[in-house]
């Protein structure tokens, strides 16, 4: 029976979860198959440092010693931040390897650059493990995106920042705490600042914007907000409402407008995202013929990873050359809509600063209350006298307090 071999670029959670799993589920990959999957070689950065490795695996510093090898179908990245990680990936890619990603930040900067030298190569791309953890939410979108055109995608995309705010409410850990245990359990970047500033989440969703959309914002037009500006007191104030915080992106396109927005929000208990706690990530998509539909489940952390990176490992092989998604995205997608009111938390603005155009509703705590008015008005109120933080509000929530 012949071989399928592949290479490992990184040997930490990801890496060492994707290894284990290689072997764990040899039976079920060879099934799959037809052939053996063989891990021939792992880079690594430190050559001094122990590790559970086979000696019949090649375990080196040097890429290069990698692409020599005589014999390499697939190699998997699992390292971190774009250099060197998109050099290898190209020399892969140029030497005739199937490729597969983890690196969220590498593949939104030069995930279209790859695609397109893999087509040109004959080469296939998994990029599964960049978003959403173990939730399939790429496969899915191909397979939806067949016939569907999806319109908006809402997700909790870091599961570090999701942990924190769930033990912050649940366990009344301070958010350094919180930070500390997300590390600990191998959920957060190495720089955890792209975790709970929301670039982590920035660079998921502007991958699910170019499979969705077949394109992405101009990346300075999203507005971005991480979860540092929750204390344990709004936690506090938003459960005395029944409400949760969730660090939400969402993308919708409209016309030919595409329009991100990646900030904490608060969730009622009507919205399917309400229950999503701890390292769990959850994905809403809505689309034309099928509706809504949301999955659920591990964001983060060995296994969850890397079994993003086998169900790719499957798809690389199987596919071959198949990278895009079978149809063009649709351009257009209806006229832009007139923007509804919401409802939003504002916390330190005097009211006296609010103006007609949105109402208020009603009192929470000292300088925290709650408004209604479209995004345009609020945010036009708030670029003028901004307050310390303001969240808007998803769910039914006007239904609670009878406005
Ligand atoms: N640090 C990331 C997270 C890992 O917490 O979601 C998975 O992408």
């Amino acid at each position: 029976m012949s071989v399928i071999k592949v290479a490992i670029l990184g040997f930490g959670t990801v890496g060492e979860g994707v290894y284990r799993t290689i072997h764990s589920h040899q039976e079920e990959l060879t099934a799959v198959l037809g052939k053996e999957v063989e891990v021939a070689a792992i880079l690594i950065k430190n050559k001094n440092k122990e590790r559970e490795i086979s000696n019949a695996i090649l375990v080196t510093d040097s890429f290069d010693e990698i692409l020599q090898l005589p014999q390499l179908d697939v190699v998997v990245e699992a390292i971190v931040g774009k250099e060197p990680a998109v050099s290898y990936l190209k020399k892969a890619i140029n030497s005739g390897c199937h490729i597969i990603t983890a690196n969220k930040e590498m593949f939104a900067h030069h995930g279209k650059e790859l695609l397109k030298l893999a087509e040109d190569n004959n080469v296939s791309v998994g990029f599964e493990a960049t978003v959403a953890g173990g939730i399939p939410v790429i496969q899915t979108l191909r397979q939806l995106l067949k016939i569907n055109r999806v319109h908006q995608i809402q997700g909790i995309l870091n599961g570090t920042s999701n942990f924190i705010l769930t033990e912050m409410r649940e366990k009344k850990q301070s958010f350094t705490e919180a930070l500390l245990l997300a590390q600990e359990n191998g959920f957060a970047e190495a720089d955890p600042t792209n975790d709970v500033e929301g670039f982590d989440a920035f660079y998921k969703t502007m991958i699910l914007s170019r499979i969705a959309f077949g394109e992405e914002p101009n990346w300075k037009d999203v507005e971005l907000e991480g979860i540092t500006t929750i204390t344990s007191e709004l936690i506090e104030t938003a459960e005395k409402l029944g409400l949760r915080f969730k660090h939400i992106a969402s993308i919708s396109k409209e016309g030919s407008q595409i329009n991100a927005i990646i900030k904490p929000t608060l969730v009622d208990k009507s919205h399917p995202f309400y229950h999503v706690e701890g390292v769990q990530n959850a994905v809403n998509i809505q689309s034309d013929i099928v509706g809504g539909i949301t999955l659920q489940g591990p964001g983060a952390g060995m296994f969850p990873t890397a079994s993003a990176v086998i169900e790719d490992l499957v798809f690389v092989c199987q596919n071959d050359t198949n990278n895009k998604i079978s149809r063009p995205v649709a351009n257009s997608f209806g006229e832009k809509k007139t923007e509804l009111k919401e409802y939003w938390l504002v916390h330190g603005l005097t009211k006296k600063y609010l103006n007609t155009t949105v109402s208020f509703i009603q009192d929470v705590s000292d300088e925290t209350y709650i408004i209604n008015g479209t995004k345009n008005n609020v945010e036009q109120i708030f670029s003028l006298h901004k307050p310390l933080c303001y969240f808007p509000i998803i769910g039914e929530f006007k239904t609670l307090i009878n406005a």
